[in-house]
């Protein structure tokens, strides 16, 4: 079945696609961990125009892009531009490298998404943001490119390790706080993450994200900004600490629901009933956050670096009052950099 949202056409189904889907013009980019798996290396196989990479943020480094470009560049040659079809199979890293070389490749070329890691299914391959790393700074160039496919394929997602299930956790929380209704009640009394639980679960994870994502679809009227619960402290602590994104916006989501109530946008009682909820279980408690706010290092020149400001300039900070209910407040990097203090005695 396609569901038709807004650019992206979304699929759910079984087994991968047909490589002779997207015709000869097909370049396949993909995580080279599936040339070690029979079942999908026979499938990257079968494209005549393939290009492996290695997953991670060095894959999005600017630095190494030009290299990349010239190397997916003579796969290209001698396919007219209006044949070319770029297909991605990766993360989160691949998914950004990817769609951002779509977005440039001849000045923009078809692509489609493949995304293989649950945190790429639930989050980053829908709502169009490319991006690529200036120094350690994440996703300071990009474009807004949705794909026009979306592929979610049970047979690459339902592979992954308990690890991957875990890494997803932070953006999951994060999407089911953000909607507050029935993906919440649904996820709250769940003790236990698997992949089985994420397939279930995926359509209505993919569903919020766009109805915040359709309503700003360009980080316009702030709307979108939305989706950054947990992530700007999660962005220090990925960039510096090297944890994975979703494991680093765990530790967001957790820093941000301990200030909201300090801010007393969160009642107690709200405060308790996502704290002592099985699914809340997953969230690195008061004594976990003071261990990592103890151990981040110079966060003020992480901040200020990236979003290019002063201290008294704002950040605009997502607070939340109850699950489906949030507050967007301007803080400064000052007081954000008090409250870390605050909660790390
Ligand atoms: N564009 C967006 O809107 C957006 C949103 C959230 C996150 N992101 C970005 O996504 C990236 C993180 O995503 P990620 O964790 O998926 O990154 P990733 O691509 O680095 O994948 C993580 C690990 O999983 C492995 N892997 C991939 N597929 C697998 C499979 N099927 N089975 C087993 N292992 C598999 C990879 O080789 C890698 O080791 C970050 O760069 C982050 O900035 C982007
Ligand atoms: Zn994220």
């Amino acid at each position: 079945v396609a569901i038709k949202v807004k650019t992206s056409k979304l699929y759910y189904s079984k087994k991968l696609p047909t490589p002779k889907t997207w015709g000869s013009g097909a370049i396949l980019i993909y995580d080279r961990i599936f040339d070690r798996q029979v079942k999908a290396s026979a499938w990257v196989q079968k494209f005549e125009h393939r290009y492996s990479v290695k997953s991670g943020e060095k894959l999005k480094n600017i630095d190494q892009f030009p290299l990349h470009m010239k190397k997916i560049l003579k796969l290209a040659e001698g396919i007219a531009t209006r044949d070319i079809t770029l297909v991605i199979l990766g993360g989160g890293s691949v998914g950004d490298f990817g769609g951002f070389v779509a977005s440039v490749l001849k000045r923009g070329v078809r692509f489609v998404q493949i995304p293989s890691t649950w945190l790429a299914a639930i989050d980053s391959s829908h709502g169009g943001k490319t991006g690529l790393n200036v120094s350690k700074i994440k996703n300071q160039v990009g474009t807004f490119y949705p794909a026009n496919e979306i592929h979610l394929v049970q047979e690459i997602l339902a592979g992954q390790p308990q690890e991957r299930v875990l890494e997803a956790s932070g953006e999951v929380i994060k999407i089911s706080l953000l909607e507050g209704k029935r993906l919440w009640s649904s996820l709250r009394d769940v003790s236990k993450l698997d992949s089985a639980l994420y397939w279930k679960n995926l359509p209505a994870m993919v569903s919020a994200k766009y109805k915040i994502v359709s309503r700003d679809p360009k980080e316009e009227s702030g709307m979108r900004h939305l989706l950054n619960l947990g992530h700007t402290l999660g962005h220090v602590w990925e960039s510096q600490m090297k944890i994975p994104h979703g494991i680093a916006v765990l530790y967001g989501v957790a820093f941000a629901i301990e200030w909201s109530l300090h801010r007393k946008y969160m009642s107690s009682k709200d405060y308790y009933s996502i704290r002592l909820s099985e699914f809340g279980a997953f969230l690195p408690d008061r004594l976990e956050l003071e261990n990592i706010l103890a151990k981040t290092r110079d966060p003020q020149k992480l901040l200020l670096q990236d979003k290019k400001m002063s201290q008294h300039r704002k950040i605009r900070f997502i607070f939340l009052r109850a699950p489906g209910r949030t507050v967007i407040e301007s803080v400064t990097v000052a007081e954000l950099l008090a409250e870390m203090k605050r909660q790390s005695l």
